[in-house]
């Protein structure tokens, strides 16, 4: 009987790490990580959130020194989240107008601190702002408008660009407000600030964290279903990221991460626009919570989620475990 060989040895390349290293496909890198980080009112206040374990709101003071990490570890943004005081939030959210709220504070504190040598995302979206939760203005029926709250959203996105932000990012998945919100921009003459819109963003259940981080979890009544994509939907996710590229976005995101990697290739494979997934708050407790219960090593969880989404074609990914992450690389 002769000897019978594989043909290929798939594991001929893998046998060595000098190997592995060559023939590596994907790498990441601290420019990879967008940082989100949540604000809150004071000096000196670091206040733990419970349900994210390791995360905490900092006030302005806190924050600066966070931008100041972000920028040693060599993340080159960071995105930020307010937790509003609960009189000033109001059923208009129109706190999200006034130039001298929490966002704008802290981002000239970040300028302050770091200058341009780091980029500052804000979300523009009424949910830290509104006494009800969500994330426009609410009709009799509770129903939220759409074309009156993308008329608040523009005000809101060129009142963060004023500032002093570099990209700011709606969430809020309203109709048309991207092409609104780049004329408004335009118009203000900040034609450099970018717009990096939430085009894929599910109604999910892995926001819950986050909106305890922000104070919104406890206010919010109902869901965001009529507004942000039903999770059994991925052609709709190809027309959302069509009409905002259309409308203007620089760079596109998908949301949330992990469970929704198919979109992300679905949308890198058919369009040139850069994308990016933000890994949400339920998927950091997830890890951790794996972690926790011995159920896997944190560090090597963390890293792999991470390439996996380089794998899938994204150019950065925002994520809560970014200054672990920078760490891990060396950074
Ligand atoms: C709000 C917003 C949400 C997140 C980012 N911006 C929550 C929501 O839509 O309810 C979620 C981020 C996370 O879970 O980490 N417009």
């Amino acid at each position: 009987m002769t000897a019978s060989y594989p043909a290929t040895r798939m594991r001929r390349t893998r046998a060595t790490a000098w190997s592995r290293a060559l023939h590596r496909e994907n790498v990441l890198t601290p420019a990879d990580l967008v940082w989100p980080l949540f604000v809150t009112g004071g000096q000196g206040v670091e206040e733990p959130v419970a349900s994210l374990p390791g995360v905490s709101r900092w006030s302005l003071d806190g924050i600066a020194a966070r931008a100041k990490e972000a920028v040693a570890l060599g993340i080159p943004c960071i995105a930020l989240f307010p937790n509003t005081a609960a009189d000033r939030r109001s059923d208009d959210g129109k706190e999200a107008l006034n130039a001298d709220n929490l966002m704008c504070r802290a981002i000239k504190a970040i300028r302050d601190a770091c200058g341009n040598d780091i980029g500052v995302l804000t979300d523009v979206a009424l949910d830290p702002y509104t006494s009800h939760g969500q994330d426009g203005l609410l009709d009799r029926d509770g129903y939220v408008v759409n074309d009156e709250t993308v008329a608040v959203l523009v005000d809101q996105a060129v009142n963060q660009a004023q500032a002093g932000a570099d990209i700011v990012a709606p969430s809020d998945m309203m109709d048309g407000r991207v092409r609104a919100i780049r004329m408004a921009l335009e118009m203000a003459g900040q034609h450099n600030v970018q717009i990096m819109s939430y085009a894929a963003k599910y109604a999910s259940a892995f926001y819950g964290p986050f909106r305890d981080a922000v104070g919104s979890g406890g206010l919010l009544k109902g869901d965001k279903k009529s507004y942000q994509m039903d999770p059994a939907n991925g052609d709709e996710a190809l027309r959302e990221v069509a009409l905002d590229i259309a409308e203007g976005a620089d760079s596109v995101m998908v949301k949330p991460g992990l469970p929704y990697l198919d979109v992300v290739r679905r949308v890198k494979e058919r369009f040139d626009v850069p994308v990016f997934a933000y890994q949400v708050s339920g998927e950091y407790a997830m890890i951790e919570a794996a972690a926790a219960a011995g159920a896997g090593d944190r560090e090597a969880l963390v890293m792999e989620t991470l390439m996996a989404f380089k794998r899938a074609g994204c150019a950065g990914v925002l994520t809560y475990h970014a200054p672990l992450a920078a760490r891990l690389l060396g950074a």
